[in-house]
């Protein structure tokens, strides 16, 4: 029976009830713990085991999820395979690359055509693991280096960093990533995850419902906005073009990337713990990494002050992985290295009470027309 038409995009509408994330105007929660908490005190393998598993573990249920995730950090030869003649294609894009290769992941998983709760966790912490590594792979193979062996003495986001570039990260520059981590893996009922549940919800596949969701996230207003806002950044240039880039932005409607969001008015909870992480990474980097800063601070200042419109997460990400080194096209792979926990969450818990997601359109056409 159909009901009153949904706002344009969905706006407003609560589609469905979940036991993962709260993303409130007040306060952003993953299973009831906050993200300044989280932020602060756990690492991004803790907060994997918390949506995955679905509680905080104990010490020792930690060690064991951080061996587990260790031991699956292999990727298969067909998939590297893929990665390298993917890598010479003049369209193929990093998230393109690991969208197609997260498609191959799912034909080599023995698993793949299985969505009992035992198997999907089993997948779900072999995509966790994996995604890192073929984006540490991706990147060498770009750079036209050898590939590198993941390293079982690193954490998750010390060794993405590690295969990505092939030093051994600092500890605080392995922590900055892994708070991002922590900071991107899980947001409620957002687009990509739920493509990913509107996916599950056919009973289809973790691997496929995964893949549809990398798809969704690569979208410059979602997760490409990482890359969009650095990209907007090095347009501006300097800091004596802000003021005119944005004057114009302001005149031909143009959108500003990292800034916005569908549900928080009052500013993303998550923009302000990564800003404070970046600029000390920057501080650290010399005189021209604090430049980079300076300028998105006064673009976030002329922003906030002429338009009240708040950064969103993707603005000092992108700031801060690209004073890090980071190449600019990887910043949504990492995005996705994290959300996946979030999505296979998301994907199991709607396989664990499934129901068909099938809304009906409002038909704006004729009806009366002849063949
Ligand atoms: N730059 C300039 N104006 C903006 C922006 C922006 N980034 N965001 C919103 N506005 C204005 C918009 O022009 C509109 O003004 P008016 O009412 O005068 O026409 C008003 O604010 C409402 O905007 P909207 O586009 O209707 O809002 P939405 O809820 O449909 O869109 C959004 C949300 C995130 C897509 C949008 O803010 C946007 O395009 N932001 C830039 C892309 C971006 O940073 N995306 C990342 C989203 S958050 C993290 C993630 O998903 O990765």
């Amino acid at each position: 029976m159909a009901t009153a038409t949904a706002g344009a995009g969905l706006e407003g509408v609560v589609a469905g009830p979940t036991t993962i994330c709260n993303v409130g105007q007040g306060q952003l929660v993953y299973r009831g713990y906050e993200i300044h908490d989280l932020a602060e005190h756990a690492t991004f393998e803790g907060v994997a085991h918390l949506l995955l598993v679905g509680h905080k573990p104990d010490d020792e249920e930690l060690k064991a999820f951080d061996a587990q995730l260790k031991a699956e950090r292999e990727i298969p030869d067909l998939v590297i395979d893929v990665i390298r003649k993917s890598a010479k294609l003049p369209n193929a894009v990093p998230m393109d690359i690991l969208r197609t290769a997260v498609s191959v992941l799912g034909h080599v998983d023995p698993e793949c055509q299985d969505n009992s709760p035992e198997a999907e966790l089993r997948k779900a912490v072999r995509l966790t693991a994996k995604i890192a590594t073929i984006i540490g792979h991706m990147q060498n193979v770009i750079d036209g280096r050898e590939i590198i062996s993941p390293d079982p003495s690193l954490t998750h986001a010390g060794n993405l960093l590690y295969m990505m570039t092939g030093e051994k990260p600092t500890d605080q520059f392995a922590r900055v990533i892994d708070v991002s981590l922590i900071l991107y893996a899980e947001h409620d009922y957002n687009a990509s995850t739920f493509t990913s549940r509107v996916i599950a919800a056919t009973l289809s596949d973790m691997h496929g419902a995964v893949t549809g969701a990398i798809a969704a996230l690569k979208g410059p207003l979602h997760g490409g906005a990482n890359e969009a806002a650095m990209e907007m950044l090095q347009e501006i240039a300097t800091i004596d073009n802000v003021e005119p880039f944005m004057q114009n932005a302001f005149e031909t409607k143009r959108k500003l990337m990292g800034f916005g969001h569908r549900v928080y008015k009052n500013g993303d909870h998550r923009a302000s713990i990564l800003h404070t992480l970046g600029r000390q990474v920057a501080e650290q980097k010399g005189a021209e990494a604090v430049r980079w800063f300076d300028l998105g601070e006064k673009v976030q200042h002329i922003m906030e002050t002429q338009k009240n419109i708040k950064p969103n997460v993707d603005f000092p990400c992108g700031l801060t992985y690209f004073v890090m080194g980071i190449p600019v096209p990887q910043y949504t792979p990492i995005f996705v290295a994290s959300r996946i926990t979030g999505w296979c969450a998301h994907i199991m818990e709607q396989h664990q009470n499934n129901r068909l997601i099938r809304p009906v359109a409002d038909y704006q056409g004729p009806s009366d027309l002849k063949w």
